[in-house]
């Protein structure tokens, strides 16, 4: 008999963000200045972050401490479970092991609110009295929401317009812990009345959100600016997942062959995997792969080059994979993945070999997150859906070449709020967006002339 699930203790949460920094076989390039184009200085940051934040943004420092007001809240939900997908395994005749990290079992049902609750603690700690953030899918800003209202500050959240309309219940789970949630992009901010004025009917983008967060964070001197992904400090903070998943594969006897992740702004993703790379760098043959919509394929078809992080160029530039800081990703279910760039972390890794690059289109990971919904009982995030697709691939692959092979990946969110989107799959009327090289070209002809 297989056992199902591998469990820590409160006490073994880790103590210790992890730093990959040390570990990149090349060099990061530096932020830059937006107005400038040089390197940017952390007080070119400092009217939007916590210098805590800043501080961890630019550290080589291996291991950071997480501080212990951090880990009293974590441990309302941490260790999250391993689980190894037997049944998901049987239902697919592979001989590979599956297991997967449960990061659907949070308050906030997904892997952010292990960076949310650091981000408002540093932030508290300096004063700050209001958080203001971006949210595609809903499952970030439900996470600052809860992290506020821990340490009671006030919360307001830009979430893009498609997915507001597509998950109703997200918002009200906000205002439930406190928070304020607008459609973005909004007629709050001038860059979302700019946006609206060009194009009314825009279903927004995490770009625009985040032009409107970063702005309202710089025109109140009360209030800072908080992202969900994508920057070093909150991979940084995202590494409690694979550190568990270490201890907790020793305990199930086993080591990855494969570790997947789906990729937004690249957070769950190197959560889980960063934390395999000092291994894979001493020479285990360790696959890392992080997966992207074919709507929205930042690594596989977008380019490595410098570009803003917002649609409006408000904040600093990022060398990162990216399809251009214009281009509007099609309305696809899984709204965090449809983000225009990749974390700069994520991507030096994939440009230097070191983690690899899928996508698939949105009906395929529907069909595998049902599969895996009939066998395991859970129903994922249309995110997930995109790391468990990739799973039945590798899965699928290991069963031709009669290989045993063992899978990790991150289950970054639970899909109950996203019922919408299995509906319109179950009822045959999900439609899959064609890669579209047009627009991208258009939006990569837009890039910056850094560099
Ligand atoms: C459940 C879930 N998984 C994955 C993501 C993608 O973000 P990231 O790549 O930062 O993990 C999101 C973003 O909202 C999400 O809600």
């Amino acid at each position: 008999m297989s056992d199902y699930r591998y469990l820590l203790s409160e006490r073994e949460i880790p103590k210790f963000w992890y730093n990959v920094v040390p570990d990149l076989p090349a060099p990061m390039s530096p932020p830059l200045h937006p107005g400038t184009l040089q390197p940017a200085g952390p007080q070119d940051l400092e009217a939007i972050f916590p210098h805590a934040l800043i501080e961890q943004e630019v550290t080589a420092a291996q291991n950071i401490p997480i501080p212990e007001p951090v880990l009293d809240i974590l441990r309302l939900w941490r260790p999250t479970p391993l689980h190894r997908a037997v049944r998901f395994e049987k239902a697919l005749g592979t001989p590979a092991r599956i297991f997967f990290k449960n990061e659907g079992v949070s308050p906030a049902g997904s892997h952010k609110p292990n960076t949310a609750i650091a981000q408002a603690y540093y932030n508290k700690a300096a004063g700050v009295k209001r958080l203001t953030t971006e949210t595609g899918a809903g499952q970030w800003g439900s996470a600052l929401a809860l992290a506020c209202n821990f340490f009671g500050m006030e919360c307001m959240v830009y979430m893009v317009k498609c997915s507001f309309y597509q998950k109703p219940h997200r918002r009200t789970m906000m205002e439930c812990w406190g928070a304020t949630c607008v459609p973005s992009p909004s007629e709050l901010t001038q860059a979302g009345r700019k946006i609206l004025a060009e194009d009314p009917d825009t279903p927004g983008s995490l770009g625009i959100a985040i032009s409107e967060a970063v702005e309202d964070a710089a025109t109140h001197r009360d209030t800072n600016y908080s992202l969900g992904s994508v920057l070093n400090h909150v991979l940084l903070h995202q590494t409690v997942i694979g550190q568990e998943a270490i201890a907790q594969m020793k305990l199930a006897g086993a080591t990855p062959d494969i570790v997947i992740g789906c990729c937004g702004g690249g957070s769950n993703f190197a959560g889980l995997a960063f934390p395999f790379v000092p291994e894979k760098a001493a020479g285990k043959n360790i696959r890392l792969i992080g997966v992207e919509p074919a709507a929205c394929p930042t690594m596989t078809k977008g380019i490595y080059a410098y570009d803003f992080g917002d649609k409006s160029g408000m904040t600093p530039l990022l060398k990162m994979d990216t399809l251009g800081h214009d281009f509007i990703p099609p309305g696809i279910h899984a709204g965090g993945l449809r983000y225009h760039g990749m974390a700069p972390l994520v991507s030096l890794l994939h440009r230097e070999g070191v983690v690899e690059a899928v996508s698939y289109p949105q009906v395929r990971c529907f069909e595998a997150a049902l599969a895996f919904a009939r066998a395991e009982g859970l129903i994922v995030a249309p995110e997930t859906s995109h790391a468990v697709c990739c799973v039945v691939d590798e899965a699928l692959k290991a069963k031709e070449e009669g290989k045993e092979k063992t899978i990790l990946f991150n289950l970054s969110g639970h899909g109950h709020f996203d019922m919408a989107a299995y509906e319109k799959y179950l009822a045959g009327e999900l439609a899959d967006y064609e890669y579209p090289e047009a627009k991208i070209h258009e939006a990569l002809a837009h890039l910056p002339k850094a560099c």
